[in-house]
């Protein structure tokens, strides 16, 4: 079936199964390969996007729940690394493996969309459905904090 939904501010329409997972929509037919593939199943978060500005796990996600609404991706950071998160994870150097990292970020970019000033509870809280295999959590707080200073000094 045609699905049209819209990603990263332009409509897109693509021909897929109504319970095709969003994640592959993403990958396979939209041609942006920055969400990643984990788990499969929920548990990990390397595939998260936003839905209307709230973070989902696209590969639970069927492509029929997004149909006339907004996906938005790392992608949409910056094409330059200009974004404060970026900016940040760069300075701190946060990826190791970097696998889990683009989901990282889009769940620390949908906290600081609401909340440019986090505690360490805000943190914890935002980005517990985040796994990293090679244990870089202290280094995205720290990163998300560097993000959300450069945020609040901008505002
Ligand atoms: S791949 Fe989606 S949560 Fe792990
Ligand atoms: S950087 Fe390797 S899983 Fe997070």
């Amino acid at each position: 079936m045609a699905i049209q939904f819209n990603v990263n501010g332009k409509p897109v329409t693509v021909d897929a199964e109504a319970d095709t997972p969003l994640l592959w929509v993403i990958r396979d037919e939209v041609g942006l390969t920055g969400t990643k593939f984990g788990c499969g199943q929920a548990l990990c978060g390397a595939c998260t996007v936003h839905l209307n500005g709230t973070p989902v796990r696209s590969c639970q996600t069927p492509v029929s729940a997004v149909a006339g609404q907004k996906v938005t991706t790392i992608e949409s950071l910056s094409p330059d690394n200009s974004h404060p998160l970026q900016k940040a994870w760069i300075a701190h150097d946060v990826p190791q493996c970097g696998y889990c990292q683009s989901g990282q970020l889009m769940s620390a970019a949908a906290l600081l969309a609401t909340n440019t000033n986090p505690t360490d509870a805000d943190i914890d809280a935002a980005m517990s459905g985040n796994i990293c295999r090679c244990g870089t959590y202290s280094r995205i707080r720290a990163a998300i904090k560097t993000a959300a200073s450069e945020m609040r000094s901008k505002a």
